[in-house]
């Protein structure tokens, strides 16, 4: 779906989302929603927090489970997804903190941990709507090229340009961490609803390979092609080249 700018995109989703929260949560159960950070979701969080302080929409009833977080960040480093999320929404809505979930950075036993995460989710009964951006070399999550469609949440390393284009917010190539916990793909396509959000001509050539190239592993968001409810809320920039 192709919108006139990111605004008009955010706010559509945003009352999209806030409906299937209110459906879900009108069925008797927390409505179970995965997230995602970086520069793109910013003006969707902030449509978020609008509508929460207009009563439009409640947190109180949502679990939640981020895409990754940098390995070797604690939850109190500035350029950490923890943090991030604090800044960005959780900070600003109704959400009970022990209905939080994001990779821990700092743990020593990573595998239990990755495991632990899988669990919760399977848990709280699976993720119902799943947010996502995309880095220009196709990831979602920090799926970087060659990850397989059945991954599951790992540590990763991060390709070189997923670290150039971190390089401006942690002052430095060199204080970007070269390695993250991220959800696999096989985990992401598990969601039952999933929107991936692009702005901007920088992401055109990406977004167009995703949606029109072929289903590969060079290029994770590809793998949404073969998702039954996946869709894309573009920026006519974004959308340029489909
Ligand atoms: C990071 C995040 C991704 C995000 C990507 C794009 O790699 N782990 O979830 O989609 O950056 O970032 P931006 O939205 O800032 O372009």
């Amino acid at each position: 779906r192709v919108f006139a700018d990111r605004a008009e995109a955010c706010r559509i989703l945003a009352a999209e989302l806030a409906e299937l929260v209110a459906s879900i949560n009108a069925s008797g159960r927390p409505a179970v929603l995965g997230l995602a950070t970086g520069r793109t979701p910013l003006p969707f969080y902030a449509e978020l927090i609008r509508l929460h302080r207009a009563g439009q929409l409640s947190f109180a009833n949502v679990v939640t489970f981020n895409l990754d977080e940098y390995l070797g960040l604690s939850a109190d480093h500035p350029e950490s997804y923890h943090a991030f999320m604090r800044r960005e929404l959780f900070g600003h809505v109704d959400i009970p903190a022990e209905n939080i979930h994001i990779p821990d950075g700092t743990v020593t036993d990573i595998p239990a941990h990755c495991a632990a995460y899988e669990k919760t989710i399977r848990d709280a009964g699976g993720i119902d709507f799943q947010l996502l951006g995309i880095g220009r070399t196709g990831h979602i999550g920090f799926n970087e090229p060659g990850s397989p469609r059945d991954s599951r949440t790992r540590r990763v390393e991060l390709d070189p340009i997923t670290r150039q284009d971190a390089a401006p917010a942690f002052g430095g190539l060199e204080n970007v961490p070269t390695h993250a916990i991220s959800m696999g793909c096989g985990t992401i396509l598990e969601a039952r609803k999933i929107a991936l959000l692009a702005w901007g001509e920088a992401k055109a050539a990406i977004v167009n390979e995703a949606l029109s190239g072929p289903v590969t592993d060079q290029v994770s968001a590809s793998f949404l092609q073969q998702h039954p409810d996946a869709t894309f809320y573009v920026d006519a920039d974004a959308g340029a080249r489909l």
